[in-house]
């Protein structure tokens, strides 16, 4: 079995299925590039956490916040919505009100983001229900002026950071000074600003990176120990928001994140405690759902390297080429022969647009439709038209 094989991602005959299509007929109706998300397996990510969070004895004292950031495809934030298991973390006016026209309800959405401009706070500020979490002293001010007495979160920043293998693109907090969170040394003078606002400290909110998986889970571990410091300053908070991170496997050495481990240590370090516990992930819940579908247009030997060109660019999905994530290729039909080592490549004029740099794979002509997987997230929701090259579609299959 291949490490990336599931259910509703597998070889039948030689054709590649997901969510119970054939992807070839799909390239066929629909043409590439073109991205397709399964309901049923985003759902099934979000009842895992639910799971995972109830068995560790936390029922009845957690919340999952979607973050929409990585996937806003509006079926899907409806389809989410419609499941009653999810609310959202958003990071923008815009996306508050997106989340909302899809159905949310204001009370269901925890607001974090960081360089607000007064224009922001202002529309926030008239969205009645909506959480805010205020992650500068600069916030604390400002949104305290617009309306003292209100209840908010603060983001902390315990210089501590957690990321998929050490990367430190993706991780939002450690030994760099970062622009995200309250640190220690500040924490005292963001309590007398709130004050002087009268607003009332109900949350404390972290997030400190992305993509973590069962290696980290010590790290995990120490981040909220270290947390619960600035918890423990006060004596108003009634929600812990641990943020997301949590990551899924992008290459057959990556075991999938060990979710029941993860959850113990959550519900260990809050029991005793009469604070909830929120978390907001994306990727986790987003990712795997999706795949990104492609067409082979060039296969030529350049020297000693077999480049593969298909119909689309990093641009479309920047993870591979910014972060270092490699998004595995499948062929939507397995021809017979050997495996080759091939480069998969864009059609964006940039050194940087490789899909994957040397990989095996089964042979591949001009005309194959290919998938990439782990296209759910971060990858639509980022696209940009560079090159004017921005062109795609997206599906949900429920
Ligand atoms: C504040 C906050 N919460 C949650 C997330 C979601 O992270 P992930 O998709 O890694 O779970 C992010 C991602 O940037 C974030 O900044």
């Amino acid at each position: 079995m291949e490490w990336w094989e599931r259910e509703d991602l597998r070889y039948g005959d030689g054709e590649l299925e997901f969510a119970g299509r054939r992807v070839e007929d799909l390239a066929e109706q629909f043409g590439t590039p073109s991205f397709y998300y399964n309901g049923r397996r985003i759902v099934a990510n979000v009842q895992r956490l639910h799971d995972a969070l109830t068995g560790a004895g936390l029922e009845g004292r957690f919340a999952v916040k979607y973050a929409m950031k990585a996937n806003r495809f509006a079926p899907l934030l409806s389809h989410l919505r419609a499941s009653g298991l999810v609310g959202i973390d958003a990071c923008s006016p815009n996306e508050v009100e997106h989340a909302i026209a899809c159905g949310f309800a204001a009370e269901d959405i925890s607001f974090t983001a960081g360089s607000l401009s007064d224009h922001d706070l202002q529309r926030l500020s008239r969205i009645r229900g909506l959480a805010m979490t205020c992650d500068s002293m600069s916030v604390i001010r400002r949104w305290g002026a617009l309306g003292p007495g209100r209840e908010i979160g603060i983001r902390v920043n315990p210089a501590l950071g957690i990321s998929r293998a050490q990367n430190d693109k993706l991780r939002y907090s450690g030994t760099n000074t970062t622009k995200f969170g309250i640190y220690r040394e500040q924490f005292a003078e963001a309590v007398a600003l709130a004050r002087q606002y009268s607003l009332r400290i109900k949350k404390i909110h972290f997030h400190t990176g992305c993509g973590y998986l069962t290696p980290q889970l010590d790290l995990w571990d120490a981040i909220i120990d270290s947390c619960l410091w600035f918890v423990d300053q006060l004596d108003t908070v009634e929600i812990v928001n641990v943020g997301g991170g949590l990551g899924v496997p992008h290459v057959a050495e990556d075991a999938p994140l060990d979710l029941n481990r993860w959850a113990a240590i959550l519900a260990r370090h809050f029991r005793g405690r009469g604070q909830r516990v929120e978390i907001e992930p994306g990727d986790y819940i987003a990712k795997d759902c999706g795949i990104l579908l492609l067409t082979i247009n060039t296969v030529e030997k350049k020297l000693e390297t077999v480049f593969v060109g298909v119909d689309a660019g990093f641009n479309l999905a920047v993870e591979p080429a910014v972060y270092g994530l490699p998004f595995q290729p499948l062929p939507a039909r397995l021809l017979p022969g050997e495996k080759q080592t091939v480069s998969i490549v864009g059609n964006i004029n940039e050194a940087l647009d490789v899909w994957y740099a040397g990989i095996a794979m089964p042979p591949l002509t001009e005309g194959m439709t290919l998938a990439l997987i782990n296209a759910g997230a971060y990858s639509s929701a980022m696209a940009s038209n560079h090159c004017m090259r921005g062109d795609f579609k997206e599906f949900l299959l429920v």
